[in-house]
């Protein structure tokens, strides 16, 4: 009975340890951990329990049938962070590369299914060089089971990649549909094809950073929700994002007991608002003023800056904070911008979490780089997610809310619950000079007559009462005193009942 017991010993040891010694030491001589370190830093301790470690690929191709490794190059499972079930997977990059072959797509598809089935977020942890080449066309199948998945979950599930390691051709794919994908910097880079295809195909030099580091992802082409130093800030954040979230869209997001006085006053926020209306301030001081305990979690802070958003509680419970960004080109609304507010705006939504929305903006970006990168698709991505989303929707306008802008930002017309403004708001078709510049073309040379004309527009609509008379605002508020209203404004509407009318699925602006 003993030797059986100690078999199970000895198969167990021979598949924690990979691809052995010597590529272990490698992957940590590069600065990364192995694949189970990190479920042991991902997870609660001792809360993690694997599946089908003993799996191995069935390929006879290429000499594959002499390199078998028990695993074979992904460990799949499931544990708990903070005592809240997730399921897992984590590419061993010391076996065959952390390679996809179709016996280590299946362990994946299972645990994919098992997320989706028991209401539980998926979290991939990526580090691999794509389809298992000696696997050839059984290799791409499994991806496509994989990306089948994928999709069926999306909506119900929360799903969430971390890319720790090189990460091509089919990995890429898989974290592009799920919902938040981050990176660590340095050591991860993520594209469709690598350096060399690249040489080949175009003829351009181009290093594996430069094509797919942090920098391009994170800060260019926004594929990524945010870049951390090392494996362990990496997984130390998603812990604290997962916080956040609700285990599926069968459930409400998570309360905290909050530790922070719900109503209350923020006096700095009186004098936030420059008397000077071209000059910037943070809305980031808002954000953390008037949320817990000055907690928020950004996603995307290094991409599309005019627009800030991530998750904060109020009174313990989260929301989704979208806010347009003063600071960074005046908080205009550009296609970075615009793609990025709707993708949250549409996974708060999916995902039953409050929208606040804290609004100064100047209308959408002018110029033809815009107009011939499709602005108005881009643009009318953001006006459809706030237009369709049912969950609770309180707006707060501080400055500017001009134009079509206005509109888009969760304004009352599309169904934004309350819609509240500071005194200092500026509610108009566009901004006095502009709008005088127009109406009164006449006036273009007399610049007394204008600076008149201007002061008179400015007089009448540079301010929130136009609109609050029309019932556009539900109330004017002090700026001390929005975490109260937001915070009361939440609570109100706990219970709201909307839905929209029935359809296969919508056709939103692609
Ligand atoms: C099988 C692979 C492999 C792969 C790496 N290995 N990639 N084995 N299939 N795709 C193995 C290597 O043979 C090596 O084995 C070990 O993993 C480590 O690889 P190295 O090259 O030594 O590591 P490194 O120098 O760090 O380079 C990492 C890498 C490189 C950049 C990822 O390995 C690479 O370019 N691999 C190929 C990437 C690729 O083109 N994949 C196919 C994409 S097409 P030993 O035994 O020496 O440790 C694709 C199509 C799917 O994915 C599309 C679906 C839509």
């Amino acid at each position: 009975m003993q030797h059986i017991l100690e078999e199970l010993e000895k198969r167990r040891a021979q598949a924690r340890a990979g691809g052995g010694g010597r590529r272990i030491d490698s992957q940590h001589a590069k600065g990364k951990l192995t694949a189970r370190e990190r479920l042991d830093l991902l997870l609660d301790e001792g809360s993690f329990e694997e599946f089908d470690m003993f799996v191995e690929h069935r390929s006879h191709d290429f000499g594959m049938e002499a390199q078998r490794i028990p695993g074979d190059g992904v460990v799949t499972g499931w544990g708990t962070i903070n005592g809240r079930v997730v399921y897992v997977f984590s590419k061993d990059f010391t076996v065959f590369g952390g390679s996809l072959s179709k016996a280590h797509a299946e362990k994946i598809v299972k645990v994919q299914e098992m997320a989706a089935r028991n209401g539980a977020p998926i979290i991939g942890l990526f580090d691999a060089g794509g389809a298992r080449i000696q696997e050839g066309v059984d290799s791409l199948a499994g991806y496509a089971d994989i990306f089948l998945q994928n999709v069926l979950s999306s909506g119900v599930i929360p799903q969430i990649s971390v890319i720790m390691g090189p990460c091509a051709g089919g990995d890429v794919y898989s974290p592009a549909m799920t919902d938040f994908i981050f990176m660590v910097k340095d050591t991860s880079y993520m594209y469709v094809t690598g350096p060399d295809v690249v040489k080949t195909v175009i003829n351009e030099d181009v290093s594996h950073e430069d094509l797919g580091g942090y920098r391009v992802h994170a800060l260019k082409s926004g594929v990524t929700d945010g870049a951390f130093e090392n494996d362990l800030e990496a997984l130390t954040q998603v812990r604290r994002l997962v916080d956040f979230l609700p285990l599926s869209n069968r459930e409400k997001p998570p309360v905290r007991e909050s530790y922070d006085e719900p109503y209350r006053d923020e006096k700095s926020l009186d004098t936030l608002v420059p008397a000077n209306p071209n000059k910037p301030y943070d809305m980031k001081e808002l954000i953390l003023k008037v949320v817990d305990e000055s907690d928020f979690f950004e996603i995307s802070p290094d991409y599309a800056k005019n627009i800030i958003i991530g998750f904060g509680r109020m009174d313990g419970e989260t929301v989704g904070f979208v806010a347009n960004q003063p600071q960074v080109l005046a908080g205009v609304l550009d296609i970075d911008a615009s793609r990025k507010g709707a993708r949250f705006v549409r996974f708060c939504d999916a995902f039953n979490i409050p929208i606040v929305t804290f609004v100064d903006v100047p209308g959408f970006m002018p110029g033809t780089k815009q107009e011939q990168g499709a602005l108005i698709k881009h643009g009318a991505k953001l006006l459809f997610a706030y237009a369709e989303a049912t969950v609770p929707k309180v707006t707060l306008i501080t400055r500017k809310a001009y134009g079509g802008a206005f509109d888009v930002m969760s304004s009352k017309n599309i169904r934004g619950d309350l819609n509240y403004a500071w005194p200092t708001a500026e509610i108009a078709v566009m901004g006095p000079k502009q709008a005088v510049e127009i109406i009164f073309r006449a006036d273009m040379n007399a610049p007394e007559r204008l600076a008149e004309r201007e002061a008179e527009y400015r007089a009448h609509f540079a301010n929130p009462f136009v609109a609050a008379s029309r019932g556009y605002i539900d109330d004017v508020i002090m700026p001390h005193g929005t975490r109260r209203r937001i915070v009361r404004a939440l609570k109100s509407l706990k219970n709201k009942q909307l839905s929209n009318p029935w359809k296969k699925h919508d056709n939103i602006p692609l």
